[in-house]
């Protein structure tokens, strides 16, 4: 007789310091050939992430779309949407990821549905006043003949958050007019998610990642108050109508009572892109969700203080309440990193891209030291990274995709002034040549560029100093080295050289500096070959401790054991 210890105690915290790899299933591999990847296509390509190292996948929506918001505009929010697949295949999906040690999280959208979502549909034939209509956010309009919008809130895709329907009524979206937002003063609506929380953990995905995770609670007593303001100019002390009231967290310790019903109990992050403040963190109370992304790392600019201060912050903050450090530089949501770190510090990306990328010049090799460092900063900080499918082939943003290729909703929304997202999502390069560079038989529903075939994976296995390569070696080094969740600051002596050491002892050093540093160490891993230090005069070398030992290049990183104090 055997007995399986693995099965028998499984690792509840697994997620406290995964690395947790980003599909944007459109974009990643198309089974079928019809220029849309799908789940058949994730799961053939499931033996890749599995020789990359990462601990889990977290799957953007696949559910069935009208695809108003890259699939973020749900119809049915537990079943697959046809073009990408079938519940079987997304059975398959999670069997073939767990036979490989990988876990499965899946994308919850609770804010707002698609407009042709049947409750919607529902509420649009049963007019003003039905119970139906109490499941979104109905109001008379304002002015004269209630022609203006109940109030004054904004959409992040541009315009007002109202649109108005056939009998004169106006329902609120806070992101695209296809995408109404849910009530959740609404115990069906409540009641709802709770059931699709458990349909997809009773088919053995390991986790959600929530969307808009902080404006589910809204304040929409009478008379509906005033907000005009997004993001940077929102009052950070709960105090706002639509954004991180108090009333959400008791959302989230519902859901978390039924997480821990399930053995191990399911982990989930809270997407929040509000303006990160102490309250930030509380969704990632254990009694919450456990994790929240923290976008503030995203959002520094390549530069020593700002990368010092943000990553301070988090873990003071994190101390404080218990919750599990995330770090995440990529999404579907933004412009690459490659791309952001190698534009001066202050471009103004939305310009950029307008630009199609040439207002401001791009030094690729400057995108690829900068994102190689980048990645080495990051794997070796405590808590779980999230990756975004295309950074560990050092992808950059596809700046100049043209306008009729566009398919974000921010285009239009925006009067076409702004590109939107589209530029990360481009499907990615599996080989340098072929239709679609190996993304799927038949071409691929946003233009790839000629370049990405230097790209491709094929191009960069086995290319020791590749992106790809250096990726895969600090997963397998950082399985070994994250044993616990230690950090501290040490003294580099150059403001602008971070050094920080980890549990056990290993520390890294990140240059930003214009000048090569002594690595005071034995070096595990570097971004960048390392040079001796005798190879250089005196002058050149910068101190980052006392011993004299390789020299890491201006903008690398390294991971090492520091040597003994003398
Ligand atoms: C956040 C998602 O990441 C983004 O892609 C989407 O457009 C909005 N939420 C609305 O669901």
């Amino acid at each position: 007789m055997s007995t399986s210890f693995a099965s028998a105690t499984p690792d509840r915290d697994w997620w406290r310091r995964a690395v947790i790899y980003q599909i944007y299933p459109r974009s990643f591999a198309d089974g079928d050939g019809d220029g849309i990847g799908d789940l058949p296509g994730v799961r053939t390509r499931l033996p890749y992430l599995a020789d990359l190292g990462v601990d889990a996948v977290w799957l953007s929506p696949f559910y069935p779309s009208p695809l108003a918001d890259g699939g973020y505009d749900i119809t049915d929010h537990r079943d697959v949407d046809p073009r990408l697949g079938t519940l079987a295949d997304f059975d398959g999906l999670v069997a073939d990821a767990h036979a490989l040690g990988i876990k499965v999280i899946v994308d919850i959208v609770p804010n707002h549905t698609s407009d042709r979502h049947p409750w919607f549909l529902e509420a649009l034939a049963a007019g003003p006043g039905s119970a139906a209509r109490e499941r979104y956010i109905f109001r008379d309009g304002t002015g004269q003949d209630g022609g203006e919008p109940p109030a004054d809130w904004r959409s992040h895709f541009g315009g007002p958050a109202w649109q108005r329907v056939d009998d004169g009524q106006w329902y609120c979206h806070l992101f695209a007019r296809e995408q109404p937002d849910l009530n959740w003063d609404h115990p069906e609506v409540r009641d709802h998610f709770l059931g699709t929380l458990r349909f997809w953990a009773d088919r053995g995905v390991d986790g959600f990642r929530i969307d808009v995770a902080h404006s589910l609670a809204k304040d929409l007593s009478h008379p509906l108050r005033s907000q005009p303001n997004l993001d940077g100019s929102l009052p950070l002390d709960g105090s706002d109508p639509l954004y991180d009231r108090d009333e959400v967290h008791e959302i989230y310790r519902t859901w978390r009572r039924l997480f821990d019903e399930y053995d191990p109990p399911r982990m989930a992050v809270a997407e929040t892109w509000h303006p990160t403040s102490s309250r930030t963190y509380l969704y990632a109370r254990p009694d919450e969700l456990g994790q929240i992304f923290d976008f503030s790392l995203l959002k520094a600019p390549w530069h020593p203080d700002e990368f010092r201060a943000v990553i301070s912050r988090s873990i003071e903050e994190h101390a404080g309440i218990g919750g599990a450090l995330t770090w995440v530089i990529s999404s579907h949501d933004v412009p690459r990193h490659a791309t952001r770190y190698a534009l001066p510090v202050g471009t103004d990306l939305d310009a950029w891209l307008r630009s199609d990328g040439t207002d401001v010049p791009l030094d690729p090799a400057t995108a690829r030291r900068r994102a190689r460092a980048a990645t080495l900063l990051v794997l070796a900080l405590p808590g779980s990274a999230y990756l975004y499918q295309g950074e560990e082939l050092g992808l950059l943003e596809v700046a100049d995709l043209p306008e009729e290729s566009l398919r974000d909703p921010v285009f239009e929304r925006t009067g076409r002034r702004l590109k939107g997202r589209d530029g990360c999502r481009v499907p990615i390069p599996w080989t340098s040549e072929g239709p679609s560079f190996g993304f799927g038989a038949d071409g691929s529903w946003l233009p790839q560029p000629d370049w990405f075939g230097a790209y491709a994976v094929s191009a960069q296995s086995g290319d020791r100093g590749s992106s790809l390569e250096l990726y895969r070696a600090a997963l397998a080094l950082r399985r070994r080295l994250a044993t616990g969740d230690a950090f501290s600051w040490v003294d580099s002596g150059n403001p602008e050289v971070l050094r920080f050491a980890r549990t056990d002892g290993w520390q890294c050093l990140v240059n930003f500096s214009a000048r090569p540093v002594a690595v005071p160490g034995t070096p595990l891993l570097s971004s960048t070959p390392l040079s001796s230090s005798n190879l250089l005069s005196s002058s050149t070398l910068l101190s980052s401790g006392t011993d004299l030992g390789p020299t890491l290049p201006s903008e690398g990183a390294v991971w090492f054991v520091p040597s003994a104090p003398a």
